[in-house]
């Protein structure tokens, strides 16, 4: 055999040792270095290609080395590649495409968001704007300019949290009546979503953080029965024409006459109230600079959470904060 050919078939069998010793960790590697050596034109194709060349009495001796390395090769090479397919299937990044998709579950609306935006639908239906205000105010919007009396007992009837002297996180969104009144010239009617807070023992029915809606109408001749109508209206559309309320009267420092509105519960038996309401009280128009023998209104708050609590039926207000997926999972 002549030496050069001998010494490239060892080159041969070293470089692809030396290949086997960094054996490739992904599909594409594997496949080129097998056509690199076992391809039609690959390492070993060239050897046999020499043989041509080769004086005839030789041809056995060195047919018989390039099989040897031929085989030899073979078999290191399936060797390596057993030992890559089971590690991958072993190994987490590699997507086997035939196991079922993950299904990418939605999230769903919040049933306080779902409860508002129906709420917002009603009144904006029959002709009301909505505004927003804000949630940290001064004392003056929260209270006085409502026609709570400094030192009044009536401030008790919100337990308040205060930011600071004179500044609270309010306790109701008929602030936002004031900011609306001196902002804007009546006529009026508008909405009023937002959260407001309250420093109360937490239990199943209250809560430190809820939503209400604010409504304040404005005009010229505006009646306790447009009120009346306008809330038997809302009322009937949340919970449908059969459902029992009542109006009962109440005290709020802000409207004279005021009342509650109560809804019969199934559930519980018991009349659970939803909302408070009542004429604008004329000494509010006169903190605005409205004047109350010109302007009349009516105006309202509704409890959101007790919306939602009766309609879908729920018992403890604090589930509406736990973000807990079972029960959101629901809406
Ligand atoms: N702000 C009152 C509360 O949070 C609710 C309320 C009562 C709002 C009468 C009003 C109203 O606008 O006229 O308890």
């Amino acid at each position: 055999m002549t030496n050069s050919l001998k010494e490239t078939i060892e080159a041969v069998r070293k470089s692809f040792l030396a290949a086997l010793d960094s054996f490739p960790s992904d599909h594409i590697e594997i496949e080129t270095l097998k056509n690199n050596y076992f391809g039609r034109k690959g390492e070993l194709a060239k050897l046999y290609a020499q043989m041509g060349s080769v004086a005839a009495k030789d041809r056995p001796d060195v047919g018989k080395a390039i099989n040897a390395l031929k085989e030899e090769c073979s078999r290191l090479f399936e060797d390596e590649a057993k030992k890559y397919i089971s590690s991958e299937s072993t190994r987490d990044d590699v997507l086997d495409y035939t196991l079922p998709g993950e299904i990418q579950r939605l999230g769903s609306t919040h049933p306080i968001s779902k409860t508002l935006k129906e709420i917002k639908d009603i009144f904006t239906s029959v002709g009301f704007h909505i505004t927003y205000g804000p949630e940290i105010d001064d004392d003056y919007h929260n209270f006085t300019a409502l026609n709570f009396p400094e030192h009044h007992p009536a401030r008790d009837m919100q337990d308040t949290f205060f930011v600071q002297k004179d500044v609270v996180l309010r306790t109701h969104t008929s602030n936002v009546q004031i900011h609306l009144m001196e902002s804007s010239q009546p006529p009026l009617r508008y909405i009023v979503p937002g959260r407001v807070y309250r420093n109360e023992a937490i239990s199943f029915k209250s809560y430190c953080l809820f939503h209400q809606i604010e409504g304040i109408v404005v005009d010229k001749h505006i009646s306790f029965g447009d009120l009346k109508g306008t809330l038997e209206y809302f009322v009937k559309r949340v919970f449908g024409s059969s459902v029992k309320m009542r109006f009962r009267p109440s005290f709020f420092p802000f409207t004279e006459p005021s009342a509650e509105v109560d809804i019969w519960d199934e559930k519980r038996g018991e009349w659970l109230e939803i909302l408070g309401c009542g004429m604008v009280d004329p000494a509010v128009f006169e903190n605005v600079g409205y004047d109350p023998n010109i302007w009349h209104g009516y105006a309202f708050g509704l409890g959101i959470e007790r919306i939602a609590m009766l309609k879908y039926g729920i018992s403890d207000i604090r589930l509406f904060f736990q973000n807990d997926k079972r029960f959101l999972d629901q809406f």
